[in-house]
């Protein structure tokens, strides 16, 4: 029964961390530098993507998907936290980096990137209810947050993908 549930854990925690590694390349490597070469159409696509798609739902299923189901397979499959079943003590050592990286990527989403995007969603909405200067403003300066942090994000969970698919036959 134990094992059944190890499978159904690793199968979530690697679909979801893919798509959470997925979603966060997508916005940082593709739309965002496509919406500053766009310039003002650029804007509008970033209003519309975020304001009007599914990401803002996604993102928070995927990333605490992803952790919840890491943390627990971590609890289950490792003895005094450090020693992990079928990793060798360098697989262990690289999995630890990649388990903070991930952790500092959840947390850091929730604080910040998570937080802006949503910021930047309502700015969006806002403005095509009444596209004043005030709500510009307000587009503008959550769009430079979101450039930041989602950057920030992306890294850490560049970081953490890197790690835990390399840890596993390490010698
Ligand atoms: C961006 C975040 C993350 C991504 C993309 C990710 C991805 C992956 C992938 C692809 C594997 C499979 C590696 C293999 O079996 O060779 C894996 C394994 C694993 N991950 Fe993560 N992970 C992330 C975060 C976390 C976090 C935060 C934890 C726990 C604190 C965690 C715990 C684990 C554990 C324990 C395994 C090994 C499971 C086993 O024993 O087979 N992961 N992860």
């Amino acid at each position: 029964m134990e094992d059944v549930l190890i499978v159904v854990l690793r199968a979530v925690h690697i679909l979801l961390g893919t798509l959470w590694f997925g979603f966060g390349m997508l916005a940082m490597l593709i739309l965002h530098p496509a919406a500053e070469r766009m310039g003002e159409r650029g804007l509008t696509l970033l209003r519309l993507f975020y304001g009007y798609t599914r990401f803002g739902i996604a993102m928070p299923i995927v990333s605490i998907g992803t952790t919840l189901a890491g943390v627990i397979l971590w609890l289950m499959r490792s003895d005094g936290l450090t020693d992990l079943v079928a990793f060798t003590s360098t697989g262990d050592l690289v999995m630890i980096v990649g388990a903070v990286a991930g952790l500092a990527a959840f947390g850091h989403g929730v604080a910040a990137t998570g937080k802006y995007s949503e910021a930047f969603a309502k700015a969006s909405i806002a403005y095509d209810e009444n596209p004043s200067d005030e709500n510009m403003t307000a587009l503008k300066a959550a769009k430079t947050k979101l450039d930041l942090h989602g950057r920030i994000s992306g890294w850490m969970m560049l970081v953490a993908i890197v790690c835990m698919t390399s840890a596993r036959y390490l010698a």
